[in-house]
């Protein structure tokens, strides 16, 4: 069985996809972390993120990088942001992606655009948001809890400009695929949302026999 779950960020997303694979014992990817570490390993090779060439030379990035606290870092968010936006880049990190997804068994990936482009045959796709609002407020508690010092309408500012830049891209833009379960979890708390996508996602595999 194959689940894909895509969403803006801060949407809860990465937790549900998490959920989703241990409950239903199957291996998960983050495929936002490629893009981090693509973005991550352009800025260190002195590279401008919004260069086409300079982010596809950073897809040959060592597989350890995958495992670098920095690829959390916000900063490192929009990095992965911009260099998503170059179709070379895209292709560079399809097949990896698209190979995942059909592995024998079945798989969770989240992401962008895992219900439009990687596996649009998935079996059950989720397409998790919340208000930019409710992103930012708990994008903002989560850093004030690590000690970031910043203000909450600069959160919200980035949030907005993530989602602007990855809806709007020519190529694989975030949108939610015409058969994908909308999970608006803006006035749910984690567990209810947690909850709705397992039992979405039930209903999905009773309905395969
Ligand atoms: O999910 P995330 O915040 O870790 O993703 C970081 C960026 O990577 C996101 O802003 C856009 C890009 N991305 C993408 O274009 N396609 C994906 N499938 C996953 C992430």
């Amino acid at each position: 069985m194959i689940i894909a779950v895509d969403g803006p960020t801060a949407s809860g997303k990465g937790t549900i996809a998490k959920a989703l694979a241990a409950h239903f014992g199957l291996p998960v990817l983050d495929t936002g972390l490629l893009y981090r570490a693509v973005g991550y390993q352009t800025q260190l090779d002195h590279g401008d993120p919004d260069n086409s060439a300079d982010a596809l030379a950073a897809c040959d990035f060592p597989d350890d990088l995958l495992e670098d606290p920095a690829l959390r870092y916000e900063s490192t968010g929009s990095l992965a942001s911009r260099v998503s936006v170059h179709p070379a880049v895209r292709a560079a990190l399809l097949r990896r992606q698209v190979d995942f997804a059909n592995q024998p068994g079945g798989a969770v990936l989240d992401g962008r655009d895992i219900g439009t482009v990687i596996a649009p045959h998935a079996d059950a796709k989720l397409f998790v948001t919340a208000s930019a609002e409710e992103r930012a407020r708990r994008r903002h508690a989560e850093m004030v809890g690590r000690g970031v010092d910043i203000s909450f309408d600069a959160v919200l500012a980035d949030v907005h400009a993530r989602d602007a830049r990855d809806t709007g891209r020519a190529e694989a833009p975030l949108m939610r695929a015409p058969d994908a379960k909308l999970l608006d979890n803006t006035d749910m708390d984690r567990d209810a949302a947690l909850a709705a996508a397992i039992a979405f996602v039930e209903e999905r595999r009773k309905g395969r026999g």
